[in-house]
Formats: structure tokens, C-alpha cells, sequence
């Protein structure tokens, strides 16, 4: 068995968990030195919480409070409580569709990680391959970064492109996009878990 650190992810998600699937993945198969310690869902019935399930790992079902965008702030405080109890050294958002606020990025700083599905800074928000379809642009992507106060502005550690095709649909594009999410999302995290990535403001490179 190696002695290698396996750091403990906390992952939140409100969604069906493909990302998290991957992750998981690649920390059983050794391709990450972690393991999930703890999956948080905003949503009741979401499909993550049984994806962790059936792997054997600790899943649960947390209020977000009274907000519909963020959660509230008693709600933050039992999420950064779980998360401390979990002893959990990076939180990976893979779905996770609540803005974080200044609590949680401060407990965790530098240390909350987030996937979007489109070539960053374009179509931050919600959706964001339909929103590369109606605009019509020819190259979309993924993006892997670091979390800040903004809505998907955070420093950017890793993408990678999808062409947009002529007769593309919605569902078409986001699948080939979730693709390779599976692919960059543990290779990017890789990286950050083996001190491999320097911060300068926004700008990150390759120790
Ligand atoms: C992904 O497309 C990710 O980019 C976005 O939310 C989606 C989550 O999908 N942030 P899944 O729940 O991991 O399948």
C-alpha cells in the first residue's frame, strides 16, 4: 500500500452525480491520492446521493435553507460543520447549483473546486452549452476552476475544447461536453492535490 497522502474530498452536488461517478473513479483506481469523505446534497432525491450510496460512501441530504440561489446563513453553518466533522481538505462542487458564500470560502480558501461546461469566461451561468448553441459560437468547451465570490470566476486550472456541430442539439452537445468533464475533472484536481499548480492572482501554472 503506498504511503502517499490520500487527501478527503467533500463533494457537494444538487444533481445526477456523473462527475462525482468519475471522480470517485479515479480515486479507486489510484489516479488521485484521495478518497470521498463525504457527499453533501442540496436536493432530497438527487441522483448523487445514490451514486455514493451504492459505492459505500457517506452521502447526505442537507437543508439549504430559505434561499432558492444561495444557502441561507444557518444553513452554511450546518454545511461547513459537516464538512469540518468530515475532516474533508478540499471541496469539489461537481453540480452543485448554489452560489457559495464568504463562511464557506473562507473555511475552505483556496480549496473549493468547481466544473463548468463551456470555455470560461463565455457563458458563465446557468445551461451554459445552450447558451453556446444560440450564440452560435463553433468551439465550446470545459472549464475546471477554483471558486471566488463571483458566478464561475474563480483562477482557471485546466480546460479543454468540444467543437459545436452544424446540426447540434442541446442534449447532444451537453453529452459530448459531460465527456469530457469525466476526463478533465480528476486530471485537474491531480494537479491541484499534488501541489503541482501555483496561484498568481488570477493566473495558475504548473510548478
Ligand atoms: C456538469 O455539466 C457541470 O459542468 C455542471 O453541472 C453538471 C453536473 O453534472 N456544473 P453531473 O451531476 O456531474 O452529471
Amino acid at each position: 500500500m503506498s504511503s502517499e497522502r490520500r487527501f478527503r474530498l467533500g463533494v457537494l452536488g444538487s444533481g445526477k452525480g456523473s462527475n462525482f461517478v468519475a471522480i470517485a473513479e479515479a480515486c479507486a483506481a489510484g489516479r488521485l491520492p484521495a478518497e470521498v469523505a463525504l457527499v453533501l446534497s442540496d436536493v432530497p432525491d438527487a441522483g448523487i446521493l445514490d451514486r455514493a450510496r451504492e459505492r459505500g460512501l457517506r452521502a447526505q441530504h442537507l437543508s439549504p435553507g430559505s434561499f432558492r440561489t444561495r444557502l441561507d446563513d444557518a444553513a452554511e453553518a450546518a454545511w461547513i460543520a459537516a464538512l469540518q466533522a468530515a475532516q474533508v481538505d478540499f471541496v469539489v462542487l461537481a453540480g452543485f447549483m448554489r452560489i457559495l458564500k464568504a463562511p464557506l470560502l473562507r473555511t475552505f480558501p483556496r480549496k473549493i473546486v468547481n466544473i463548468h461546461p463551456s470555455l470560461l469566461p463565455s457563458f458563465p451561468g446557468l445551461e451554459a452549452w445552450k447558451q453556446a448553441l444560440d450564440y452560435g459560437v463553433k468551439v465550446t468547451g470545459v472549464t475546471v476552476h477554483l471558486v471566488d465570490h463571483g458566478i464561475d470566476t474563480g483562477p482557471i486550472i485546466a480546460q479543454a475544447s468540444v467543437p459545436i456541430e452544424d446540426d447540434d442539439t442541446p442534449e447532444r452537445l451537453h453529452a459530448r461536453i459531460q465527456q469530457v468533464e469525466h476526463d478533465l475533472y480528476p486530471s485537474a484536481l491531480a494537479l491541484l492535490l499534488a501541489g503541482n499548480l501555483e496561484i498568481e492572482g488570477r493566473r495558475t501554472r504548473r510548478a
